[in-house]
Protein backbone atom coordinates (compact mmCIF):
# COMPACT_ATOMS: atom_id res chain seq x y z
CA UNK A 1 0.00 0.00 0.00
CA UNK A 2 0.90 3.26 -0.49
CA UNK A 3 2.24 6.19 1.63
CA UNK A 4 1.48 9.77 1.84
CA UNK A 5 4.43 11.72 2.22
CA UNK A 6 3.78 15.39 1.47
CA UNK A 7 6.92 17.63 2.14
CA UNK A 8 6.26 21.00 0.49
CA UNK A 9 4.18 23.01 -1.02
CA UNK A 10 5.38 23.41 -4.51
CA UNK A 11 3.21 21.08 -6.25
CA UNK A 12 6.14 19.49 -8.55
CA UNK A 13 7.63 18.19 -5.47
CA UNK A 14 4.58 17.13 -4.44
CA UNK A 15 3.75 14.86 -7.05
CA UNK A 16 7.19 13.25 -7.11
CA UNK A 17 7.36 12.98 -3.21
CA UNK A 18 3.96 11.28 -3.28
CA UNK A 19 3.59 7.11 -3.54
CA UNK A 20 0.71 5.90 -5.02
CA UNK A 21 -0.36 2.54 -5.78
CA UNK A 22 -2.81 3.20 -8.56
CA UNK A 23 -1.88 4.64 -11.77
CA UNK A 24 -2.22 8.45 -12.11
CA UNK A 25 -5.16 9.46 -13.80
CA UNK A 26 -3.54 12.21 -16.38
CA UNK A 27 -6.52 14.30 -17.89
CA UNK A 28 -6.37 16.08 -21.01
CA UNK A 29 -8.56 18.41 -22.70
CA UNK A 30 -8.87 15.64 -25.34
CA UNK A 31 -10.97 13.65 -22.98
CA UNK A 32 -12.72 16.54 -21.60
CA UNK A 33 -13.64 18.60 -24.67
CA UNK A 34 -17.70 17.91 -23.83
CA UNK A 35 -17.29 19.95 -20.51
CA UNK A 36 -15.50 23.05 -21.76
CA UNK A 37 -17.23 24.80 -25.08
CA UNK A 38 -14.23 25.97 -26.41
CA UNK A 39 -11.14 24.09 -28.20
CA UNK A 40 -7.38 25.48 -27.38
CA UNK A 41 -4.94 25.56 -29.69
CA UNK A 42 -3.01 22.09 -28.28
CA UNK A 43 -4.27 19.30 -26.03
CA UNK A 44 -3.15 20.78 -22.21
CA UNK A 45 -2.97 18.17 -19.14
CA UNK A 46 -5.75 19.97 -17.21
CA UNK A 47 -5.54 17.69 -14.11
CA UNK A 48 -3.60 14.38 -12.54
CA UNK A 49 -5.39 12.50 -9.87
CA UNK A 50 -2.73 9.93 -7.60
CA UNK A 51 -4.81 7.50 -5.63
CA UNK A 52 -4.77 5.35 -3.05
CA UNK A 53 -7.07 2.51 -1.27
CA UNK A 54 -7.22 0.77 1.47
CA UNK A 55 -9.64 -2.31 -0.22
CA UNK A 56 -12.66 -1.60 -2.59
CA UNK A 57 -15.33 -1.83 0.40
CA UNK A 58 -17.77 0.71 2.44
CA UNK A 59 -14.96 0.70 5.20
CA UNK A 60 -12.30 1.07 3.32
CA UNK A 61 -10.54 4.42 2.29
CA UNK A 62 -10.03 6.11 -0.71
CA UNK A 63 -7.67 8.55 -0.41
CA UNK A 64 -6.52 11.05 -3.59
CA UNK A 65 -3.94 13.95 -4.65
CA UNK A 66 -5.26 16.17 -7.40
CA UNK A 67 -3.02 18.41 -9.36
CA UNK A 68 -5.36 20.89 -10.96
CA UNK A 69 -3.02 22.98 -13.65
CA UNK A 70 -3.75 26.95 -13.73
CA UNK A 71 -5.42 28.05 -17.42
CA UNK A 72 -8.06 28.70 -19.48
CA UNK A 73 -9.45 27.26 -22.62
CA UNK A 74 -11.01 30.28 -24.02
CA UNK A 75 -12.54 31.57 -20.64
CA UNK A 76 -13.65 28.78 -19.32
CA UNK A 77 -11.08 27.66 -16.08
CA UNK A 78 -9.18 24.51 -15.93
CA UNK A 79 -11.71 22.20 -13.67
CA UNK A 80 -12.29 18.73 -12.76
CA UNK A 81 -14.70 16.37 -14.71
CA UNK A 82 -16.76 16.22 -11.55
CA UNK A 83 -18.95 13.29 -10.45
CA UNK A 84 -21.67 12.30 -8.27
CA UNK A 85 -20.81 9.21 -6.10
CA UNK A 86 -22.90 6.33 -6.85
CA UNK A 87 -23.68 5.56 -3.14
CA UNK A 88 -25.15 8.27 -1.35
CA UNK A 89 -24.03 7.26 1.78
CA UNK A 90 -21.50 9.21 3.04
CA UNK A 91 -19.51 12.47 2.75
CA UNK A 92 -16.19 13.68 1.17
CA UNK A 93 -13.45 15.11 2.92
CA UNK A 94 -11.50 17.69 0.86
CA UNK A 95 -7.88 20.18 1.91
CA UNK A 96 -6.11 22.22 0.19
CA UNK A 97 -1.82 22.17 0.33
CA UNK A 98 -1.82 24.51 -2.22
CA UNK A 99 -2.75 27.29 -5.13
CA UNK A 100 -6.60 28.85 -4.95
CA UNK A 101 -9.93 27.44 -6.48
CA UNK A 102 -13.23 27.15 -6.12
CA UNK A 103 -15.32 24.19 -5.06
CA UNK A 104 -19.19 23.54 -6.16
CA UNK A 105 -21.52 20.94 -5.06
CA UNK A 106 -24.65 20.75 -6.07
CA UNK A 107 -27.81 18.26 -5.15
CA UNK A 108 -29.06 17.59 -8.76
CA UNK A 109 -29.13 19.59 -11.54
CA UNK A 110 -31.91 21.29 -11.21
CA UNK A 111 -30.70 23.09 -7.61
CA UNK A 112 -27.81 26.17 -8.32
CA UNK A 113 -24.28 25.28 -6.77
CA UNK A 114 -22.91 26.03 -3.76
CA UNK A 115 -19.56 27.26 -3.74
CA UNK A 116 -16.71 27.23 -1.50
CA UNK A 117 -13.24 28.91 -1.77
CA UNK A 118 -10.54 26.57 -1.13
CA UNK A 119 -7.05 27.62 -0.41
CA UNK A 120 -3.99 26.25 1.89
CA UNK A 121 -5.45 25.75 5.47
CA UNK A 122 -9.11 24.99 3.88
CA UNK A 123 -10.70 22.07 5.31
CA UNK A 124 -14.31 21.49 3.30
CA UNK A 125 -17.03 18.65 3.08
CA UNK A 126 -19.01 17.98 0.43
CA UNK A 127 -22.24 16.34 1.32
CA UNK A 128 -23.59 12.75 0.93
CA UNK A 129 -25.07 12.54 -2.37
CA UNK A 130 -23.87 16.15 -3.47
CA UNK A 131 -22.07 16.37 -7.01
CA UNK A 132 -18.81 17.93 -6.47
CA UNK A 133 -16.37 19.53 -8.88
CA UNK A 134 -13.05 22.25 -8.91
CA UNK A 135 -12.06 24.72 -10.44
CA UNK A 136 -8.36 26.44 -10.20
CA UNK A 137 -8.85 29.99 -9.62
CA UNK A 138 -5.19 31.33 -9.72
CA UNK A 139 -2.40 31.40 -11.41
CA UNK A 140 -0.69 28.61 -9.64
CA UNK A 141 -1.20 24.80 -9.46
CA UNK A 142 -4.05 23.35 -7.31
CA UNK A 143 -3.40 20.69 -5.48
CA UNK A 144 -5.32 18.98 -3.18
CA UNK A 145 -5.77 16.03 -0.91
CA UNK A 146 -9.78 13.86 -0.84
CA UNK A 147 -10.83 11.23 1.32
CA UNK A 148 -14.06 9.44 1.34
CA UNK A 149 -15.07 5.56 1.41
CA UNK A 150 -13.87 3.62 -1.08
CA UNK A 151 -17.05 2.02 -1.16
CA UNK A 152 -18.73 5.23 -2.85
CA UNK A 153 -17.73 4.68 -6.24
CA UNK A 154 -18.11 6.91 -8.96
CA UNK A 155 -20.67 8.74 -11.18
CA UNK A 156 -19.54 10.90 -13.97
CA UNK A 157 -22.08 9.92 -16.73
CA UNK A 158 -24.78 11.89 -14.88
CA UNK A 159 -22.76 15.51 -15.03
CA UNK A 160 -21.53 14.59 -19.07
CA UNK A 161 -25.20 14.40 -19.76
CA UNK A 162 -26.71 16.42 -17.49
CA UNK A 163 -24.15 19.40 -17.16
CA UNK A 164 -24.29 22.00 -14.53
CA UNK A 165 -27.09 24.82 -14.18
CA UNK A 166 -24.31 27.34 -13.94
CA UNK A 167 -22.16 27.44 -17.63
CA UNK A 168 -18.74 29.62 -17.09
FE1 LIG B 1 -15.83 12.58 -5.07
Amino acid sequence: MGVWTLNTSDGDAITRRFRYDRAPEIRRWSEMREYFTATPLDNPVIYTVFGWQSGDGVTDLLATLTVLNAGRIGRELFHTKGHYHRSPDGAEYITVISGVGCLEVARDADTSPETATLEPGVHVVVPPGYAHRVFNTGDATLVYISVCSAGLGHDYDSIRSLGWRIAR
